[in-house]
């Protein structure tokens, strides 16, 4: 059975929201277990673990939480395990053109340099009349989650676990 972690740092829960409601949908795939941890229960070493990993962290400063980074930072003591897994992000900020797309690209940056294989949010046949319609790098959302936030949070869960189900049975 192929596997997904989903985690992320969050301090006021915005973000941490948004993870459940993607491990709700991932798990709606058949033939994949998820995880959705809590990101100060997670190591390095968890991720080697899992075939599919999706992570996130609120904007700070248009990049991630340092908390985040460090994680990420830690992540060399496991260089060369994490090769052709799956990787996904996701991140939330304060305002529309707050930098999410920057801290985006930084959790994806650090996936390819692993040499996982990225797979973005690109616009939903279900959400295509939404509000929301898919963040091309990954999953972002900004202010107050909204209920098609949520809904395309779970398509985005969906999407990657039917990948990893795909790649990994
Ligand atoms: C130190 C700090 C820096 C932030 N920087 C930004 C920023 O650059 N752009 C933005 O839109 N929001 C910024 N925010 C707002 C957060 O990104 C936003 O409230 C986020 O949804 C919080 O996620 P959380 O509830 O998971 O902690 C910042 C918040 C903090 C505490």
């Amino acid at each position: 059975m192929a596997s997904i972690l989903v985690t992320c740092y969050s301090r006021t829960g915005k973000t941490r929201i948004l993870a459940d409601s993607i491990g709700k949908g991932a798990k709606e795939v058949a033939g994949v277990e998820v995880d959705v941890l809590q990101f100060n229960r997670v190591t390095a070493s968890d991720l080697v673990r899992y075939d599919g990993v999706i992570l996130g962290s609120p904007v700070y400063f248009g990049g991630v939480a340092a908390e985040l980074k460090e994680f990420i930072d830690s992540t060399t003591f496991v260089r060369g395990k994490l090769s052709g897994k799956i990787g996904a992000a996701f991140t939330t900020s304060g305002d529309r053109t707050g930098g999410k797309e920057t801290a985006i690209l930084s959790i994806v940056q650090a996936m390819l340099i692993h040499g996982m294989v990225v797979v973005g949010d690109p616009i939903s046949p279900e959400s295509k009349n939404e509000e929301h319609n898919g963040g091309h790098y990954g999953l972002a959302a900004d202010g107050q989650l909204t209920e098609a936030d949520l809904r395309h949070a779970e398509y985005f869960g969906r999407y990657v676990a039917t990948i990893v189900a795909r790649m990994f049975n």
